[in-house]
């Protein structure tokens, strides 16, 4: 019997359902508001997730879940600060009353931190630099935990950067550093529990935080290479990497934890291409 429009429509939806990677999973996404994070937030939501955006501005963060709403998709913008245990645990307890569970944490909130040699960084700088790129991870983590440990399912992706030495950014690089072992740590420990655990370095992307390093001037961190990184065009779209954070986040990935994946290797990108 031949099918009318509508019941080839049901049948098109259910196909295309079937092949979005996060259909029905909720993923909260930190620093979601532009940049990498945006990047993610906007595919998870095109892959099916329903999705929580955490980040300090408001503006931004509804922008975002605006542009999700346009295309019917569930979202949840929570204004945070993620270096703030209270105003974390508060987020997660929203998340968790709008949609029930949490399925996916994207550690991604960042800030660059003071651009100056390690004699002149004032305390204040380095602790607020640690605590927004390296204890907000923690703190997501340890506010989600309860509930992946329960439900024993869960998929954690810290955000991280390159393991090489850049002068005068030793606050924020410190901070990186600290989350790859974080997530090594925190891999070990949730195996058991079936929560997947791993850290990216995003290559470097054209987002405000690199237009920051740029403009901070040659002397302090060397523009020359991040405009010449721009004309070769190697200063990429968050939209690649963000490709790497959905894979790690979907089932193909279930069988990979503790690794810190550079989207800058061949393989990774190999990896990327076969999505
Ligand atoms: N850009 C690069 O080339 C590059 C390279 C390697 C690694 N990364 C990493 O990739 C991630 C994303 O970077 P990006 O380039 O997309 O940076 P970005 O454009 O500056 O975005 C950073 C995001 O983090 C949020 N954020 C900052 N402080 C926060 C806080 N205390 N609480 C909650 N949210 C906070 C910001 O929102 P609010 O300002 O509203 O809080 C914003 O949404 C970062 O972890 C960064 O370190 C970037």
């Amino acid at each position: 019997m031949k099918k009318g429009l509508p019941g080839r429509v049901f049948e098109l939806i259910i196909i295309f359902e079937k092949v979005m990677r996060l259909q029905n999973k909720v993923a909260i996404i930190t620093g979601a508001g532009r940049g990498l994070g945006r990047s993610i937030a906007l595919l998870f939501g095109k892959e099916g997730a329903r999705v929580v955006l955490a980040a300090t501005h408001p503006e931004e963060i509804e922008h975002v879940a605006t542009e999700l709403r346009v295309l019917r998709k569930q979202v949840l913008a929570v204004p945070t600060d993620v270096s703030d245990e209270e105003q974390v645990n508060r987020m997660v307890r929203k998340a968790l009353d709008s949609f029930g569970t949490v399925d996916i944490l994207v550690n991604n909130a960042g800030v660059r931190g003071p651009i100056a040699p390690i004699h002149e960084i004032p305390i204040a700088e380095w602790d607020h630099t640690l605590r927004v790129n390296l204890t907000s991870a923690f703190l997501c983590t340890k506010a989600v935990l309860p509930t992946m440990i329960e439900k024993k399912q869960g998929k954690i992706i810290n955000i991280a950067t390159t393991l090489t030495p850049r002068p005068n950014l030793t606050a924020y690089m410190v901070a990186k550093a600290g989350m790859i072992h974080f997530t090594k740590q925190l891999s070990r420990e949730v195996k058991e529990h079936n929560i997947q655990a791993n850290c990216i370095h995003p290559g470097v992307m054209d987002t405000r935080m690199q237009e920051e390093i740029r403009q901070a001037g040659p002397k302090a961190i060397g523009t020359d290479m991040f405009e010449r990184l721009k004309e070769e065009g190697m200063l990429r779209s968050p939209d690649e990497p963000a490709r790497l954070v959905l894979f790690l986040a979907s089932r193909a990935a279930d069988g990979i934890t503790g690794e810190y994946l550079s989207f800058d290797d061949k393989e990774t990108k190999f990896l990327i291409s076969q999505m």
